[in-house]
């Protein structure tokens, strides 16, 4: 049996991202998943006039949605909410009759040096994926303070407390996706 394809997206289009460090320490703590990173950075500005046909780059992005049995969020806040380039991928994305988010198992984190650790962005995103565009949002919530030790210098989740947390974050995510990609209408299809 092959492992579920799982599409990364990093909310955060900055070179130094903690974001970033963050989902490349995550990614080691499931070996039972094949995640892909799926970049949101070359997307252009969204814009209703150019959705038919899609541009090149938002074709490609929305493939790797399409064609990914679950999505991993880890994302920065901005202003108590999403940041606009991840809101820009989201509208490219959640478009009527093009949505790639309807029932697609999700799984949100992310990370702030601040004390809530992103929580508003990640309940602002919770709302978008889940209540409007119809994502099957895993239950629970994954909020990281960043501190410069939370990552070691093998790249890892240093933090035993931390590593074991979004662990049992991703177990559950695992078999959110295994339930979902083994329900019976799934199956017959
Ligand atoms: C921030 N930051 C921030 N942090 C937070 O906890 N809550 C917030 O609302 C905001 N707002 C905010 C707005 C803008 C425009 C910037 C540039 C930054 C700080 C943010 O958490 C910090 O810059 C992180 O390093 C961003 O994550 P990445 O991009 O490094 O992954």
């Amino acid at each position: 049996m092959t492992n579920p394809r799982i599409a990364l997206i990093v909310g955060s289009n900055r070179r130094d991202s903690i974001n970033r460090k963050v989902a490349s320490a995550l990614s080691k703590l499931a070996p039972q998943l094949a995640i892909d990173f799926v970049r949101i950075d070359d997307l252009p500005m969204f814009n209703q006039d150019l959705v038919s046909p899609l541009p090149h780059a938002v074709a490609q992005f929305k493939n790797g949605i399409d064609r990914a049995d679950g999505v991993i969020f880890v994302t920065p806040e901005h202003n108590r909410s999403i940041p606009a380039a991840l809101k820009n991928a989201l509208d490219w994305t959640g478009l009527p009759g093009q949505n790639s988010w309807a029932e697609k198992p999700v799984f949100i984190t992310g990370t702030s040096p601040g004390p809530i650790g992103g929580a508003l962005a990640q309940q602002h995103l919770r709302n978008v994926l889940g209540s409007f565009l119809g994502a099957l949002v895993l239950g629970g919530e994954a909020y990281i303070t960043f501190k410069p030790d939370l990552i070691n210098e093998h790249g890892e989740i240093g933090d035993e407390s931390t590593r074991n947390f979004l662990k049992s974050h991703l177990d559950r995510f695992s078999r959110l996706v295994a339930r979902h990609l083994h329900a019976p209408e799934r199956s017959a299809a």
